[in-house]
C-alpha cells in the first residue's frame, strides 16, 4: 500500500547548482516542494501512527513510542513552517529585492538561530524514531498499515534531511551574506 503523503523531493536540491540561483528561487523551491510535502506528511502520518498503535500496541509496544514521537514532530513542525513562511522567508525576499527591510528581530541572524535550533530538535526526534524502530525494521506480523507507516516515516526522514540541508547550507548563509553586503 502506498502512503498518501505526496512525493518526496528526491535529489533535486543538489542536482541543481543553487550557487547560481537567487535566494528568491531557493525560497520558491523550498515552499513548492518541501513545505508542500511536509504539510501533507504531517497530516497523514499521525492518524496512521494511531491506527498502528491501536492494532499492534500490545504485541509491539514500540508503536506507542512511535505515535508519541510523530505527535512531537507535528507539534514542532507546524509552528516552524509558519515562522519560516510568515517571518523569515518574506524578510529574505525583501532583502533580495532591495526593499526597505524593517524587521522586528534586528538582524536576520536572530530568526536563523531559532530555525537552526528547531532543525536540530526535529533531527533529534527523527533519530529517536530510527532508534526505536530498529531503522524501520518491520515485524513479521506487520499489516499493510504498519508497512505504510514505516515507509512513510522513512520517506519523511529523507525529505526532511534534504529540506534542512538546503535551508542550513544554502538559504541561511545566503541571507546572512546578503544582509551583510546589502
Ligand atoms: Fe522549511
Ligand atoms: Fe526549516
Amino acid at each position: 500500500m502506498q502512503i498518501e503523503t505526496g512525493t518526496p523531493v528526491g535529489e533535486r536540491p543538489f542536482g541543481r547548482s543553487w550557487e547560481k540561483e537567487s535566494l528568491t528561487a531557493v525560497v520558491k523551491f523550498i515552499l513548492e516542494t518541501h513545505h508542500v510535502y511536509t504539510r501533507s506528511a504531517i497530516a497523514t502520518l499521525p492518524p496512521l501512527a494511531a491506527k498502528v498503535r491501536g492494532r499492534h500496541g500490545d504485541a509491539h509496544p514500540e508503536t506507542v513510542v512511535v505515535e508519541r514521537l510523530v505527535t512531537r514532530l507535528v507539534e514542532d513542525l507546524e509552528p516552524h513552517l509558519m515562522k519560516e513562511e510568515q517571518i523569515l522567508f518574506p524578510y529574505v525576499l525583501s532583502l533580495e529585492a532591495g526593499a526597505q527591510t524593517d524587521s522586528c528581530f534586528g538582524t536576520v541572524r536572530n530568526p536563523i538561530r531559532v530555525m537552526l535550533g528547531e532543525h536540530e530538535a526535529v533531527e533529534g526526534i527523527l533519530g529517536e524514531l530510527r532508534a526505536v524502530t530498529g531503522s524501520y525494521a518491520l515485524p513479521s506480523d506487520a499489516c499493510e498499515s504498519f508497512q505504510a507507516l514505516y515507509t512513510g516515516l522513512e520517506d519523511f526522514e529523507a525529505d526532511l534531511h534534504r529540506h534542512i540541508r538546503i535551508e542550513n547550507d544554502i538559504l541561511f548563509p545566503g541571507a546572512i551574506a546578503l544582509e551583510t553586503t546589502g
